[in-house]
């Protein structure tokens, strides 16, 4: 399962509720990763202290991003994505194509 957090718009959450939510998997005992897209690079910081058992990649990428996720898949049943801030970032649409 992939839960992207992608908006059109910057600051409406999507940090904020990726890390919660990867964190919340994983206590409720998910194999849970999480792809900070975000070019601020603030949910895999936040999540590294959070749940530092959480597979984490670090991928702003466009390209590789699908890629991230397949690999990931092979493990983990909940992959937690958190978009870029801005549909300037060609991940946004690369998001969107996967989810
Ligand atoms: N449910 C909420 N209620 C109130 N404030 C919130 C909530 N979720 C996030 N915030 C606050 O809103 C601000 C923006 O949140 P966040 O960084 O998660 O957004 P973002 O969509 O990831 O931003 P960006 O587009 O810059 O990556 C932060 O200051 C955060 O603490
Ligand atoms: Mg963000």
């Amino acid at each position: 399962m992939l839960i992207a957090f992608v908006n059109q718009k910057g600051g409406v959450g999507k940090t904020t509720l990726a890390v919660h939510l990867a964190a919340w998997l994983h206590d409720a005992g998910r194999r849970t990763a999480l792809i900070d897209a975000d070019g601020q690079a603030s949910s895999s910081s936040w999540l590294r202290v959070a749940a530092p058992e959480v597979n984490i990649i670090v991928e702003q990428r466009a390209d590789e991003l699908i890629e991230s996720v397949g690999r990931l898949a092979e493990t983990a049943e909940c992959i937690v994505a958190d978009g870029p801030a801005n549909l300037s970032e060609t991940s946004y649409d690369q998001f969107l194509w996967m989810t």
